[in-house]
């Protein structure tokens, strides 16, 4: 959601005249995007504002910050102490013309709606692109400081999601994105009802149809999934089958303290129902370990949990105390060593899954969108429609970006490796540069089909 943040300013910066330079020495005015979420990024918004305040100290410099963290009082006094001149609330972005014409300290913070009416299309031959259908969140999870720093959700009019989507696929986009902090709610919030938005899984059919190869959403709260999601996943093709549902703990005496407003029995029932329309399907999940009051036994809860499902991938946090939450005012943190301990157990635990999924893909065709160049040369990255990172030797016919075929022959619990294959279902010859490379004989190694694990 930042980056797509980050293209909307810039996008505006340019149309002002303004060109985009690659490193801070040839910038006149410099932006910092932030969030809020936990603790970690605040830090590191404080040591970059330190270096920028340097950099001013010596020649003139407009330094602005934006994005979540300059929603909060905490963004405001941390811009004060570093002489920011311009402070941009995520609802503020597009005041970014009026700010830079102000002589004066600029400060914007109020919740608009009517940003995306001023999203670029991306530049011809992007093939992975993200659409923002939602803003805000109606949630109060006790942890979170989103709904604080984005405002109430306001969900974006079918005709506005649909006019980017043709946008983007006149440039060649081949995988789209939905993106919001809770985009199972879309159509929900009052405007919307007003207004008459479909439902988030019409919503998913319309964009499904569009000619899109690819269609791809996040994040969903568990609250608001409807088994008509997982049946629109089913019924329309280009609907990947990737689900990133946070459950964010197993224990139900801790789902409570957070106000989730679900239980775990309730959470296993969606999954169970993902299930049953979408046998493959690859799910995805956030957990926060070690919340305020969270018992070894709780935390047992969230590792059963893990096995029940059997996750692809999770994202792991540490919970971070943020200022002004409920939980930071009410409950007392536990001892770091507590939580670091715990999350080197989900981790375990998650890297073990990983390895046995992951594995499961040796001998199967995957459907890869190949992005570029990975790092080593002759070989194209890119991932699947379940989100594995995906690495193929470049192939003569098949060394462009593009989607592809490929046969998986090695797993590793990150990586999947495979061969992109041609029309007649065979592996097509690797080109050149990787396949002898005799400089890289360990990469070589990797790619020799293994046994079906
Ligand atoms: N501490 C740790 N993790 C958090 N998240 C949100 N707030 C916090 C917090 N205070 C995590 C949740 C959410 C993800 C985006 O960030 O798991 O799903
Ligand atoms: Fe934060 Fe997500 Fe809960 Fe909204 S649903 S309050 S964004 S964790």
């Amino acid at each position: 959601m930042n980056e797509y943040d980050t293209h909307l300013v810039q996008s505006q910066l340019v149309s002002l005249g303004a060109d985009i330079v690659p490193t801070v020495d040839e910038a006149d005015v410099v932006l910092v995007n932030t969030c809020a979420v936990r603790g970690k990024p605040v830090e590191k918004v404080r040591s970059l504002l330190g270096d920028l305040r340097k950099i001013k100290a010596r020649r003139p410099m407009v330094i602005g910050l934006m994005g979540c963290l300059a929603q909060l009082d905490e963004g405001q006094q941390i811009a004060r102490a570093f002489g920011v001149d311009i402070v941009l609330g995520p609802g503020s972005l597009l005041d970014i013309g009026k700010a830079l014409e102000s002589s004066e300290r600029f400060w914007a913070l109020n919740f608009r709606d009517e940003l995306h009416a001023h999203v670029p299309p991306p530049p011809q031959g992007t093939l992975q692109a993200h659409l923002t259908i939602m803003r805000g969140c109606d949630h109060h999870c006790t942890y979170c400081i989103v709904p604080t720093t984005r405002g109430p959700q306001v969900s974006r009019s079918p005709d506005d999601i649909l006019r980017e989507l043709d946008a983007q696929l006149a440039a060649g986009v081949q995988e789209v994105t939905l993106l919001g902090q809770n985009v199972n709610a879309y159509g929900v919030d009052q405007g919307a009802q007003l207004a008459g938005y479909p439902s988030f899984a019409n919503l998913l059919r319309l964009v499904g149809r569009s000619g899109v190869r690819r269609v791809k959403f996040t994040t969903s709260h568990p609250m608001n999934f409807t088994e008509d999601v997982a049946a629109a996943m089913a019924d329309t093709p280009a609907i990947c089958e990737f689900v990133h549902l946070p459950v964010q703990s197993g224990s139900n005496r801790v789902l409570r303290r957070m106000a989730r407003e679900y239980t775990r029995e309730g959470y296993l029932q969606h999954v169970t129902d993902i299930r049953r329309h979408l046998p493959h399907a690859v799910l995805a999940t956030d957990i926060i370990v070690g919340f305020p009051g969270e018992t070894e036994e709780d935390f047992q809860h969230t590792l059963d949990l893990y096995d029940e499902v059997g996750y692809d991938s999770a994202y792991m946090f540490i919970y971070s105390p943020r200022p002004g939450t409920p939980s930071y005012t009410h409950f007392e943190d536990l001892p770091r060593e507590v939580k670091t301990e715990r999350l080197a157990r989900l981790v375990a635990k998650q890297k073990e899954w990983s390895a046995r999924k992951n594995a499961a893909k040796v001998g199967t065709m995957q459907d890869v969108l190949l992005r570029g160049d990975a790092h080593e040369p002759g070989f194209l990255e890119g991932h699947t429609r379940g989100n594995h990172p995906t690495v193929v030797p470049a192939a003569v016919g098949a060394d462009r970006p593009g989607t592809y075929a490929v046969r998986i022959n090695h797993a590793t619990p990150h990586m999947l490796y495979g061969r992109i294959l041609g029309a007649d279902g065979q592996e097509l010859p690797i080109r050149e540069t990787a396949a002898s490379g005799p400089q890289r004989p360990d990469t070589a190694a990797l790619i020799t089909p293994l046994p079906m694990a």
